[in-house]
């Protein structure tokens, strides 16, 4: 009795753990809406051709999505207390519109059958990929399905804020499944896009009673953030990886990181325990396996607590459940 139930929970357990990602298919659409997944590309491509800032911020917006109740396109709900209303994304988030036009060029040719969900995955990827980031791609297996709930408090909980510390992004990660690997790598995002500087005001201008600028800094990056963030400016834009002057896919970020030039705390955490700086320093060698390692945790990080099967909707438009 006392083996079998032991076995039920760990049968349990393993269910629990690995939620329905077998299921997802990169073929799913391919009787139901052939040419949907190509829609969504060709939409997308012509966004990030007018703008291509656009592109880092789908990225983050997918993430954002499936760190709070899986990529279930809970972010993108228009609802009161939502997750666009939390801490890390309001006045931050990017891209909804971009969604909304691919939705509506994906419902023209196949109505009601294409979830957010998808779209916002594919999305994010089609997007990087036209950004122009040599040599990375991902497979994005298809078939989620869109929530129904929005929660601020729920992202708020869930996202890691800008102040984490290593042992707190090791278990933010580790509670979706990811190693410390995996974590070190998916930051190397931050390699592209941008910050606003009210994200960095504290750093810069008031970080602690005996130091305003953060030590870890380095002197010269802080004096130069000072001039591109003025105390107090709270809209500029800037570069996340300033060691380039145009925004493009690298693995600067690593070298960033161990040089005191990253704009987070978070991002300085990476070096500051050994089981950090180890992969730093792996992923800022001369044969980096930044850009692979990274294609593979975004398949992975885009099948977090995915809906299948008959769980959720399929909603018509993205910013309201049916
Ligand atoms: C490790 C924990 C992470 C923290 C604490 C964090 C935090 C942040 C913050 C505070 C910003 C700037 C927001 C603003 O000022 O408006 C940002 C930007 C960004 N983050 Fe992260 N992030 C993390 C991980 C990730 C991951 C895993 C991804 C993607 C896989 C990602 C992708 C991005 C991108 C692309 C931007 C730039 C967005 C844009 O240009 O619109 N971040 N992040
Ligand atoms: C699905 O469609 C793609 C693109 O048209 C094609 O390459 C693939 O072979 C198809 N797969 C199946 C199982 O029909
Ligand atoms: C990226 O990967 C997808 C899926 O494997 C593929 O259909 C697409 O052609 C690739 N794009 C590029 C530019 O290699
Ligand atoms: C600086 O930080 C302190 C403590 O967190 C806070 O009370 C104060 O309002 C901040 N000042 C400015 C100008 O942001």
């Amino acid at each position: 009795m006392k083996t079998f139930s032991l076995l039920a929970t760990c049968i349990l357990f393993a269910a629990v753990a690995a939620p329905a990602r077998a299921q997802l298919s990169v073929t799913f659409y391919n009787s139901t809406c052939p040419s949907g997944v190509s829609k969504v590309g060709e939409v997308v491509r012509s966004w990030i051709t007018s703008d291509r800032t656009l592109a880092p911020s789908l990225l983050r917006l997918h993430f954002h999505d499936c760190f709070v109740r899986g990529c279930d396109a809970s972010v993108l709900l228009d609802v009161a207390n939502g997750e666009k209303s939390a801490f890390g994304n309001a006045n931050s988030l990017r891209g909804f519109e971009v969604i909304d036009d691919v939705k509506a060029k994906v419902e023209a040719l196949c109505p009601g059958v294409m979830s957010c969900a998808d779209i916002l995955s594919l999305a994010a990827r089609d997007a990087m990929v036209e950004f122009g980031a040599a040599g990375l791609n991902w497979t994005v297996p298809l078939g989620r399905r869109d929530g129904v709930v929005s929660s601020a408090a729920e992202a708020n909980s869930n996202l890691p804020p800008p102040f984490a510390t290593f042992q707190q992004l090791v278990t933010s990660f580790s509670n979706k499944g990811f190693t410390t690997r995996e974590m070190v790598v998916l930051s190397g995002s931050h390699t592209v896009g941008a910050t606003r500087c009210s994200t960095i005001q504290g750093r810069l201008y008031n970080f602690s009673s005996t130091a305003p600028t953060d030590p870890a800094l380095d002197a010269n990056f802080a004096a130069s953030l000072k001039t591109q963030c003025q105390f107090g400016d709270t809209t500029t834009k800037i570069l996340m990886d300033q060691s380039t002057p145009v925004d493009i896919w690298n693995k600067n970020y690593y070298a960033n990181v161990i040089n005191g030039k990253v704009m987070f705390q978070s991002d300085d955490a990476l070096k500051r325990v050994a089981a950090g700086k180890t992969f730093v320093q792996i992923m800022r060698a001369a044969n980096s396996p930044f850009t692979p390692e990274f294609a593979a945790a975004m398949t992975k990080l885009s099948q977090v607590g995915v809906l299948t099967g008959t769980s959720g909707q399929i909603r018509t438009n993205c910013r309201a459940v049916v």
